[in-house]
């Protein structure tokens, strides 16, 4: 199982822990203008897992069809990594096509319905509970890693991109979706901070080991559950790795 690595480097410190500074890990699991964490008699809860116990399906139940056409040029029983998956609109869209899927989000609401909607549906899924500012990407796994609204501080994003590089094996695709800066302050979704946008340029530099294959900033209409609603500027991104890095 592709998820067996990552599951381990879940469960023990990797040699990424601890590089990233302790104020940034604590704003990446933060929605926008929520404090990092809030207490409720005893308990900290993650924001994130607040949003996603009032609404089973906050970004609905579609995946984007964007991630779902690239998708379609990882060979049939690929291994395909999804980050900051939430919900698992895509993982469990990928798992249903014959994708090998590992899911990864911080949020243990989310992970635990995923795991439960993937049972219900009879669907193989590795689910990980993985802060990805504490992620330590294996090298060459996958034949496709997806992250779609993983929206963080720039420093975050940027280890990422460079996990995401990283975890790609040769043909390997690294497939991206969100906003870009245009976005900031429409009320269609997104982060209130205008550094949590993407970029252009800064997806060329993240990816530039990569060949890119489609970088496009479209305006779309989103109808993605109570969570994305109404015009909005994207960004994707869908970039393959040739050979050795
Ligand atoms: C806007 S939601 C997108 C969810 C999903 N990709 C989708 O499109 O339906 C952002 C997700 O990023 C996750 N997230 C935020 N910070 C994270 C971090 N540091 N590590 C892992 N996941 C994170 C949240 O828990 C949330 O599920």
């Amino acid at each position: 199982m592709a998820g067996g690595a990552e599951a381990a480097a879940a469960r023990t410190p990797g040699p990424g822990r601890g590089s990233v500074p302790r104020r940034l890990r604590q704003i990446l699991a933060r929605p926008p203008g929520r404090p990092a964490v809030r207490r409720a008699g005893m308990a900290a809860l993650n924001p994130w897992d607040e949003r996603f116990a009032r609404d089973e399906a906050y970004y609905g139940l579609a995946p984007s069809v964007f991630v779902m056409d690239s998708a379609g040029a990882i060979p049939p029983g690929g291994r395909v990594l999804c980050l900051a998956e939430g919900q698992g609109r895509h993982a469990l869209a990928l798992a249903a096509r014959g994708y090998t899927v590992t899911a990864m989000d911080l949020s243990a609401v989310a992970c635990a319905q995923l795991r439960s909607r993937a049972q219900a549906l009879r669907l193989p899924l590795a689910v990980v509970q993985q802060d990805l500012g504490l992620w330590s990407p294996p090298a060459g796994l996958y034949d496709g890693v997806v992250a779609v609204y993983a929206h963080m501080p720039r420093a975050l994003r940027a280890l990422v991109h460079a996990g995401m590089v990283r975890a790609l094996a040769p043909r390997g695709l690294a497939i991206i979706e969100g906003f870009r800066a245009e976005q900031c302050g429409r009320p269609s979704g997104g982060p209130a901070e205008p550094g949590w946008y993407y970029g252009a340029d800064e997806l060329r530099a993240d990816f530039a080991a990569l060949s890119i294959e489609h970088l496009s900033t479209p305006e779309a209409v989103l109808e993605e559950g109570r969570g994305h609603q109404g015009p909005a500027a994207l960004i994707r991104l869908r970039a393959r790795r040739l050979g050795n890095l």
